[in-house]
């Protein structure tokens, strides 16, 4: 049995051979890569679709090499707090899949048995990430219409990526559990103060979220050494700034071929409250 249910008319999809079929007989087949492309135009007519092929690439470059390590060693530590056997886990925006599959292998580690589904905007990004591990189910979907049944999954993780409360409070079992990344004040401060004249600080948001109970927030802070420029072109297209830097701040980064610049997060974990 999947979670997943039919974006055309809701039922619940069922795997048969290589596609998905519910009971209306709307069939999804599975990509070559083994993700199932479950966007519907209707929900993503005037969106953009997520991100390209050259973003999906600089992040998993960036990732793969281990840049982010601290944090993912704390955001699988927190999965593996929270996780009883038998779980069903969904990674809402889950990119090429870097965070996913480290998940799944310290979920492994520690003997507890999961399910685990990743749903991305982006094709490109869930056609990688299914590359990457054939054992988790991987869907192109959109975060604001999630095919995924309600009440389905025991933990939902959210890095980075767009948010839906409703939704996400929807596809979580009564008590379910959400974890959330988000960048912290600090983030990428020096990589800032190289770029703009006037680098802010990022705002932090209160914790509050509706629909949720906040249970935990833990910062985790390192520095980073970038010794290539590729790193650091890799690095600053996967921030929200990338598209919004002019002509001047583009040569300023093209400039850098070395750089030591803070990494600052904070992983925070809710509750699905009611
Ligand atoms: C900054 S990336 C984070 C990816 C991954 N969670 C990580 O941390 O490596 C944001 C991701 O959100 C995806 N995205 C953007 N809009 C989306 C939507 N409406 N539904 C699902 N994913 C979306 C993008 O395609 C991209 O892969
Ligand atoms: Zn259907």
């Amino acid at each position: 049995m999947s979670v997943y249910m039919c974006p055309v008319c809701g039922r619940s999809l069922e795997m048969a051979e290589r596609s998905y079929v519910c009971g209306n007989r709307h069939c999804f087949d599975l990509a070559r890569s083994g993700y199932v492309n479950l966007l519907i135009s209707k929900h993503t007519a005037k969106t953009v679709h997520g991100d390209n092929k050259l973003m999906v690439q600089a992040r998993r470059d960036f990732l793969d090499k281990g840049y982010y390590s601290p944090l993912c060693d704390k955001l699988c530590e927190t999965v593996v707090r929270y996780s009883k056997n038998d779980n069903i886990l969904l990674d809402a925006g889950c990119g090429e899949g870097y965070y996913t599959s480290a998940v799944k292998a310290s979920l492994d580690k520690s003997d507890i048995a999961a399910e685990i589904y990743g749903i991305d905007i982006s094709k490109t990004a869930v056609d990688y990430a299914a590359k990457r591990d054939k054992s988790i189910h991987y869907a192109a979907a959109s975060v604001f219409h999630i095919p995924v049944a309600d009440c389905s999954c025991d933990m939902l993780i959210t890095l980075f990526a767009p948010y839906c409360g409703e939704e996400f409070a929807r596809v979580l079992k009564k008590d379910g559990i959400m974890i959330m990344a988000i960048p912290s004040e600090d983030h990428l401060w020096e990589l800032k103060q190289a770029i703009y004249d006037t680098p802010y600080k990022n705002e932090v948001k209160p914790y509050e979220l509706e629909g949720f109970e906040f249970l935990n927030s833990e910062r985790i802070t390192f520095t980073m050494q970038l010794d290539s420029a590729e790193d650091i072109q890799s690095l600053f297209s996967m921030t929200p700034y990338y598209y919004k830097t002019g002509k001047t701040e583009q040569e300023r980064l093209c400039a850098l071929n070395k750089l030591e610049t803070k990494a600052d997060f904070e992983l925070l974990t809710y509750r699905k409250k009611g």
